[in-house]
């Protein structure tokens, strides 16, 4: 399949049997494509590149190479999952790379969103294609897209401008030249790359995994990023999905996560003053993201959030809700 067009004429893939034929089909593409040479993907660890990377690593075994920037913006474990499935288990030739620093460094004392953003976007290619230069002998690139991808860069070219900079790896440096891109899920919708997830064997939460953009906690840490918040933000953020597991929220709410603003207010710990910044927490439904609403949390499951926030994490001392749908906030803060 060539084309960037869905035809009319293409089956929705609604169950584990067409997605078992969708895949079967697009191994033996990928294998006419790319023959006995070598496909590089930049693996995130969301839905669409995970599920490319397993499509692949069935199609081409070793041929495939994963790279995985952590670009230290990653939630609790994120990384380490990542290396965990695709490494370990599924035996994947996987270069993880830790560019903790290198992020960090760049975006000390950066407040702007859009410039944190665009810092974020252009060093993660930076390091991608060091490591795409380093690589001998690498032919293709694979890359995550999906339809709706496809007919939002339609869009883009029409003139419609997005509220926010997105990334992804499509804007490589002209000297990395690749002789084609593969890109086996791009005709698909994400309810169908999920289906073709869980028929690749892909693990539950893996193929659910709820939608983290590409500058991760980056835009969740508001304001200048520093590491000892970042910190705070990454455990916050770790209870409340540990906490939305244990009542089954996390099958009801469509995203959730922690915002902390750099902004300290006066609390008091073990009877004395302590200054700290507030965890916010956002929980939204939505279909499209275009639009969203507030989903409704039980009381007594933010008074446990709270005071596990509260007592578990260094530098928290206190836990808000936002209850603001999009619009007029979008889902992100920044
Ligand atoms: P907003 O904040 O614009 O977010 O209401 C809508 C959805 O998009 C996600 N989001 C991103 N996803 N790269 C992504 O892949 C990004 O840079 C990015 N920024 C926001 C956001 O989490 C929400 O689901």
């Amino acid at each position: 399949m060539n084309s960037n067009k869905r035809p009319e004429s293409m089956q929705r893939i609604t169950t584990i049997e067409l997605a078992n034929a969708f895949i079967e089909e697009q191994i033996a593409l990928v294998r006419e494509q790319v023959g006995d040479k070598k496909v590089l993907l930049a693996l995130s660890g969301g839905v669409d590149s995970s599920v490319v990377a397993a499509l692949l690593i069935k199609a081409i075994g070793k041929q495939l190479v994963c790279v995985h920037v952590n670009h230290g913006l990653m939630r609790k474990n994120e990384s380490e999952n990542v290396v965990e499935i695709f490494r370990n288990q599924l035996d994947a030739n996987l270069i993880y790379v830790d560019a903790t620093d290198r992020f960090l460094t760049l975006l000390e004392g950066v407040s702007d969103p859009e410039k944190k953003r665009k810092i974020i976007g252009a060093e993660f290619i930076n390091v991608f294609a060091d490591e795409a230069r380093a690589l001998c002998g690498v032919s293709f690139l694979a890359q995550g897209t999906i339809y709706p991808d496809i007919l939002e860069s339609v869009k883009q070219a029409e003139g419609k401008k997005a509220v926010k900079s997105h990334h992804n790896v499509g804007g490589l440096p002209e000297d990395l030249q690749f002789e084609g891109l593969v890109e086996p899920v791009k005709l698909l919708f994400k309810d169908e790359v999920r289906v073709v997830g869980e028929a690749l064997g892909l693990p539950h939460a893996m193929v659910y995994r709820q939608p983290f953009p590409g500058p991760g906690l980056g835009v969740r840490c508001l304001g200048a990023i520093t590491r000892d918040r970042l910190h705070a933000l990454r455990e916050a953020d770790a209870i409340l999905r540990e906490e939305f597991d244990l009542c089954g929220l996390n099958e009801k709410v469509w995203q959730y996560f922690v915002v902390v603003p750099d902004i300290k207010s006066v609390g008091v710990k073990n009877e004395s003053r302590y200054e700290g910044w507030p965890a916010i927490i956002r929980a939204v439904n939505t279909t499209d993201a275009m639009t969203a609403t507030i989903e409704e949390i039980p009381y007594a499951v933010l008074h446990r959030i709270t005071a596990r926030i509260t007592s578990e994490v260094e530098g928290i001392n206190r836990v808000l809700m936002d209850l603001t749908p999009k619009p007029v906030g979008t889902i992100e803060w920044e």
